[in-house]
């Protein structure tokens, strides 16, 4: 694994979350001041000071503590040293996950760490909600915790008897494959979808089993590998949209879902019959 031991990674997977924690009270000090808001990719993608101020603390402590490796921030692109591509163990930062929510002062966001592996799958994982206090955590083949507390996905095996979660990309006021019409082909097939804002904290409630599924379109892999561990070590699956785990990697925006395990055939036709999946007996 990468020469890590177990007991490496539960220190890497410690670390982490102390780093997380330092993040969430910096946010937490930013919330109710006034915000400075700043658009990025598009008049729905944002920027604040406060996105900035808590990549730079993860960063510097990040590199303090493990100078080879390389740092994938959303805000500041990479930050590598001398690692080289291919051979460097590789963090994503989202130093807010949920910045919309942020910047309107809705209190539901998350500082979401992933350290991958050199198969590019991540080793360890941090979700980070400093507004409710809970801290998400997992490292490979050790299970995933809730503030240590041992967390599990749900048994929920009826699309019909789910609540699910999704998101919208940012530009989907240009881009039709803007996820509404695979929004209202769920409608009418679950109990209930929510659209929070954070999709790191979309997949930690999957593994935590408040949710029972998640899906989503175009993410960055700051947005989803610290989420993705979570799910995975808490008994649940996540693949592509053609039920595949190889197009996780791709070097682009990536499309996901994410369930307790039970769901996961349910949910991939649903995304690829549409209108044609099967409807609930009522
Ligand atoms: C966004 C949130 C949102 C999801 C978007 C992400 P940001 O991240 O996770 O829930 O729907 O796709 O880009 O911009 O708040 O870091
Ligand atoms: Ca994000
Ligand atoms: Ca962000």
């Amino acid at each position: 694994m990468d020469n890590l031991q177990e007991t490496d990674l539960v220190a890497i997977r410690d670390e982490t979350v102390e780093i997380a924690r330092a993040a969430g009270r910096l946010l937490q000090d930013y919330f109710d001041r006034p915000h400075t808001m700043e658009l990025k990719s598009a008049a729905t993608d944002l920027v604040t000071e406060a996105d900035r101020a808590s990549e730079q603390l993860i960063v510097k402590r990040l590199q303090a503590a493990f100078p080879d490796h390389q740092i994938v921030g959303e805000e500041g692109g990479s930050y590598a040293h001398d690692a080289t591509e291919a051979s460097a163990l590789r963090w994503y930062i989202d130093p807010i996950d949920g910045t919309t929510n942020f910047a309107h002062r809705i209190p539901h966001f998350a500082i979401s760490m992933a350290l991958n592996g050199l198969d590019g799958f991540p080793l360890v994982g941090v979700v980070h909600d400093p507004m409710r206090g809970e801290c998400f955590a997992a490292a490979r083949a050790q299970g995933a915790m809730l503030n240590g507390q041992q967390i599990k996905v749900s048994n929920t095996d009826m699309l019909a008897r789910s609540v699910i979660a999704s998101g919208f990309p940012y530009d989907k006021w240009t881009d039709t494959r803007n996820n509404t019409s695979e929004w209202a082909n769920f409608v009418v097939r679950t109990r209930g979808i929510r659209r929070m804002g954070s999709a790191a904290l979309d997949l930690a409630y999957v593994a935590a089993g408040r949710y029972d599924g998640y899906w989503e379109q175009k993410l960055s892999p700051w947005d989803f590998w610290a989420g993705l561990l979570l799910v995975q070590e808490a008994g649940g699956v996540v693949s592509d949209l053609k039920g595949r785990q190889d197009g996780l990697l791709s070097r682009g925006k990536v499309d996901m879902i994410a369930s307790n395990s039970h769901l996961q055939t349910q949910m991939l036709a649903v995304i690829q019959q549409g209108p044609d999946a099967p409807l609930p007996a009522g």
